[in-house]
Formats: structure tokens, C-alpha cells, sequence
């Protein structure tokens, strides 16, 4: 993006966040990249080193090769989740919130970030869950990540229930699951009372999270896109950024601050 084009279009989704009072902000793995996490479809993401075709739900659940495969990817997200930290893009959103334009966070992300860089836990909506806690599948019984990394790392490849020996899951959405229907109704009810949605960092192909920004624009809202790659809702955002986010987040927010205090 030519570096006028990129100035103004800066300051135009600095003035659309002056303008608004409900923003919804809908975030995907492109966010937290600069933290040091993968994505997972950009080159070297998640998927170019795993197939997503053999980490479904229906996989997990059926079979010891199935779990034991999961479990190392999960052991090297939380390993990587534990020993990083939200970026200048997920304190932005958390400012947001702090001068009282936001209204909530839409997340496809498990990694918390937003709650570590200060948004609220009521302000953030985890479509595809946390990886926080991890609950038996048979009795319910909880554990933390954290506990339950400590157990990979003393070479239990496959984690099982202290209380029952049932099969252990993290408490994030895996591909062919349900998705928490009580999010993704109020996801979808917030998407369509905003009046801007600005997507940061996700290509826009996993459904129905990837439907929540075209609520937005269906309902008269503001669409904005800070991405590198290109996704399929470029066509009809008003303000499209090709960049990084924390890059972007960082050059918005003194446009946004010096906008308040003139009170234009
Ligand atoms: N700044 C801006 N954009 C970035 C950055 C960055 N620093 N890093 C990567 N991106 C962009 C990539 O170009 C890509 O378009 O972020 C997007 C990330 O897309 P995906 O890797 O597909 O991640 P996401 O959209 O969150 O995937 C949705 O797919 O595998 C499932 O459950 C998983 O929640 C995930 C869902």
C-alpha cells in the first residue's frame, strides 16, 4: 500500500472510531503474529506444518492416535501462549474500550490476549473457546492449562482424568464441534447493533465466525480491515488497511486521542 494511500487511510478509520459509540472489533490469529504466534494460513502458519483434516472433534473423540496427535499441537501452542505476550494491537482494542468506544470483542482466538492486555472478560466473546481450562468429557471435573501442560512435559502423552480417567479436552472449539450456541447468538446480536466493525487479522473463511462482520455491514454499520492478505469482504469495507495490526493500531490510536481532545 502506497504510503499516502496508507496515511490517509489511517486517519479516515481514525475518524470512523471518533464517530462511533459501539464498535465491535473481530479478531483473528493474524493479531496475536506479533506476539510471536503463528496464524494458521499464512505461509509457515499452523497449517502449512499439520493437516487440519486430522484434527477434527469426531477424531479426538474416537481415538487414542487421534487425542495423542491433538495434544501435541496443543502442547506447543500453550508452551508458545505461556512465554508471550499481548502486542501494541491488542492494547489498542484495549484503549478502545478505556475511552468507551468499545463495545465488545469478537474473537476466533483461544490465547486470551485480549483479557491480558486489559479488556474486560465481559468484553470479550470467544467464539472458538479458551485454552485456559481443560474439563473431562465423562465427569466435568476441571484443570488448568497450565497443570495440565505440566503433565506433558513429564511425558503423559495423552492426559487423562485424575477422578475418572475419562478423556481430557481443552475447552476450545475443534473443527466439527458445536459451537457455543450462547456466544454465537450474542456474537451475532452485537454484530448487528454496532455501528463499526473493524476485523484485525483474520483471512475470513471459518464459518460462522466469519459471518459476524457481514452482520455488521447488512445492519448498517461501518466495515473497516486491518489484514495483511486479502479476504473476501475486501470489496465492500470502507476503510481496507493491508498491514500489520500492530503496526496500523499504533499509528490509529494518536489520530483517535488527538481527534477526542480537539472534540471534533
Ligand atoms: N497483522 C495483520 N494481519 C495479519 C498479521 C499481522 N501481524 N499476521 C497475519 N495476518 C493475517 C494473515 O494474512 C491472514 O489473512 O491474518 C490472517 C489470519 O488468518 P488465519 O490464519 O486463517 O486465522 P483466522 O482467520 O483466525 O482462522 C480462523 O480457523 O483454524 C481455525 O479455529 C481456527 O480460529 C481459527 C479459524
Amino acid at each position: 500500500m502506497a504510503e499516502k494511500e496508507l496515511g490517509e487511510q489511517i486517519d479516515a478509520l481514525a475518524e470512523l472510531i471518533v464517530k462511533s459509540r459501539r464498535i465491535v472489533v473481530f479478531t483473528g490469529a493474524g493479531i496475536s503474529t506479533e506476539s510471536g504466534i503463528p496464524d494458521f494460513r499464512s505461509p509457515g502458519g499452523i497449517w502449512s506444518r499439520f493437516d487440519p483434516n486430522d484434527f477434527t472433534y469426531q477424531q479426538f473423540l474416537h481415538s487414542e492416535g487421534g487425542r495423542k496427535r491433538h495434544w501435541q499441537l496443543l502442547k506447543e501452542m500453550g508452551e508458545m501462549m505461556a512465554v508471550t505476550e499481548p502486542n501494541p494491537a491488542h492494547h489498542a482494542i484495549a484503549e478502545l474500550q478505556k475511552l468507551g468506544k468499545l463495545d465488545c470483542i469478537i474473537t476466533q482466538n483461544v490465547d486470551g490476549f485480549h483479557q491480558r492486555a486489559g479488556n474486560s472478560e465481559d468484553k470479550v466473546i470467544q467464539l472458538h473457546g479458551s485454552m485456559s481450562w481443560v474439563q473431562c468429557l465423562s465427569c466435568g471435573k476441571r484443570h488448568s492449562m497450565d497443570e495440565i501442560l505440566e503433565w506433558l512435559k513429564q511425558g503423559i502423552e495423552v492426559p487423562r482424568c485424575v477422578e475418572c480417567r475419562g478423556i481430557l479436552k481443552p475447552e476450545v472449539v475443534f473443527f466439527g464441534e458445536a459451537m457455543p450456541v450462547g456466544e454465537t447468538m450474542e456474537a451475532e446480536r452485537r454484530s448487528r447493533n454496532c455501528d463499526l466493525c473493524i476485523v484485525v487479522g483474520s483471512s475470513l473463511v471459518v464459518y460462522p465466525a466469519a459471518f459476524m462482520p457481514m452482520y455488521a455491514l447488512q445492519s448498517g454499520a461501518k466495515l473497516a480491515i486491518i489484514n495483511e492478505g486479502a479476504t473476501d469482504m475486501d470489496g465492500v469495507a470502507h476503510v481496507r488497511i493491508y498491514g500489520k495490526a500492530g503496526e496500523v493500531l499504533s499509528q490509529v490510536m494518536p489520530r483517535v486521542r488527538e481527534r477526542l481532545r480537539w472534540g471534533e
